[in-house]
């Protein structure tokens, strides 16, 4: 067993994403940053994921500078982000330069820790961040290969721990299992942990889950047993439901098993008293919903994740078809097949749900495929994992007048400073810095919004000045 294990605080971030859409207003967070800095976490998560997007369209705040303060606050502190590779914060393939000046400025505002994942763990999608990482790289700086857990008969130890591997070859200083769903089981957790251990060495191994399900104590129970370096948990007053466990709660259970965590108990429970009330205020704003809050474990039962399943429930009851549920949710086991078994994450779950909502509405296999499925095949989102359906592959890459699956990396052409210099003419004087510039690559409509209302809001005041004199 490990004899020390740390904690990386997810409230700012991951907690804040599942239980309120990462609503959380930089105001609400800025009062206890200070204390955080004292508590001794492995790091603290918050940065990345949804909320840049959340910053601009809801907010009316710069990511850049929340970053900023943040790091400013927190000067002792690694700050961690999460980055979807080639993607960086959204679902759709960046260019190369582009990959690289978001991480490079993400360096710069104050990011130690970079966890770089794919949906379907094609690490080609990771390398260029990953190049990019240790090209800007500071004394401090963190590349975590992240990897995206799920179950399939194609996703065996054996297949987990070469990918591992494969992780530390690219040159990745850490590895993390990100379990989104929360599926995964203790015997699982113990199973890989320990074959991670033995494949790869030394190698921080951190895990990554969430309590959706229910079953998150147990397999982090588990996984420190197995050996697991770091975990992901939350605040306790933003712990359990679809967030990750509670901080202190494995904080006292891990100095009973004697095992060193490094975290100042008096701090921990100091910033767990600051968020109760702002959580309170959300509740009452409707901003969390109780729904959030509880355990279900209908993703153990029919094996698709919570979200996948309330976006199928909305779309049977959107062509009044609920009687189809139950056929539909049968279906999903043979699409995912077909696809080669993805990870059921974003956008993969909604495009293996809704797939298998089409099939049985329809009434015969694969007549109306969508047409992210089509890309799907035609190998935009990357390699499956396992093989797929070839005679449904050949019938769709027909249709784009091809004989195989595009089998050069997504993102090949190194293409330099087109798209910067583009995004930067069309915002004019409106960006001052490569932040801004970036923030509108990543978020077009939102970005230049918070622009415009950022250049209003000062000429107002500037106006105003003037009058007063
Ligand atoms: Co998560």
């Amino acid at each position: 067993m490990a004899k020390k294990v740390q904690f990386t605080e997810t409230v700012l971030r991951d907690a804040n994403q599942s239980l309120m859409a990462t609503r959380m207003a930089f105001a609400d967070m800025e009062p206890i940053l200070g204390e955080m800095n004292k508590a001794g976490y492995y790091s603290v998560e918050c940065w990345g994921g949804a909320t840049f997007d959340s910053c601009l369209r809801y907010l009316n705040e710069d990511p850049w500078e929340r970053l900023r303060k943040i790091r400013a606050a927190m000067p002792d502190t690694r700050l961690q982000m999460l980055l979807r590779g080639q993607n960086l914060l959204g679902y759709k393939h960046y260019h190369d330069d582009v990959v690289e000046k978001f991480v490079e400025l993400s360096i710069k505002n104050g990011i130690d820790v970079l966890r770089i994942f794919d949906a379907l763990n094609d690490f080609r999608n990771i390398r260029t961040a990953l190049e990019a990482t240790k090209k800007y790289a500071t004394a401090n700086t963190v590349a975590s290969g992240c990897i995206s857990y799920t179950q399939s008969p194609v996703h065996t130890v054996s297949k987990y721990v070469a990918m591992c591997k494969e992780l530390k070859e690219m040159g990745f200083d850490t590895i993390c299992l990100k379990d989104m769903a929360g599926t995964m089981s203790p015997y699982e957790a113990e199973s890989l942990i320990k074959g991670i251990k033995d494949g790869i060495g030394d190698m921080p191994i951190i895990l990554h889950t969430h309590c959706t399900t229910g079953m998150a104590y147990m397999t982090i129970t588990k996984a420190i047993e197995s050996g697991v370096d770091v975990i992901d948990t939350a605040t306790s007053c933003f712990s359990n439901g679809t967030s990750q466990p509670a901080t202190e709660s494995i904080f006292y259970a891990l100095q009973q098993y004697g095992i060193e965590t490094g975290l100042n108990e008096d701090v921990i429970n100091r910033v767990n008293d600051h968020f109760k009330p702002i959580k309170e205020k959300y509740i009452a704003a409707k901003t969390i919903s109780p729904k959030s809050m509880g355990t279900d474990a209908g993703a153990l039962i029919y094996k698709v994740p919570g979200g996948m399943l309330s976006n199928m429930i909305a779309n049977l009851t959107d062509m009044h078809a609920m009687d189809k549920f139950d056929a539909a949710l049968a279906e999903i086991p043979a699409v995912r097949k077909d696809l080669g078994y993805p990870p059921l994450v974003t956008p993969l779950s909604q495009m293996v749900g809704n797939q298998a909502v089409t099939n049985v509405i329809v009434g015969e296999r694969y007549k109306n495929v969508s047409n992210e499925v089509k890309n799907y095949f035609k190998g935009d989102y990357g390699i499956a994992p396992g093989e797929v359906n070839h005679e449904l592959e050949t019938k769709i890459l027909a249709g784009f007048g091809m004989e195989h699956p595009v089998d050069c990396r997504i993102e090949d052409s190194k293409r330099t400073g087109e798209d910067f210099a583009k995004a930067k003419a069309e915002l004019g004087d409106l960006a001052r810095c490569e932040e801004d510039v970036m923030s509108y690559i990543c978020f077009p409509k939102q970005a230049k919004d918070f622009l415009e209302k950022r250049k209003a809001a000062e000429e107002n005041v500037y106006t105003y000045s003037i009058e007063a004199m």
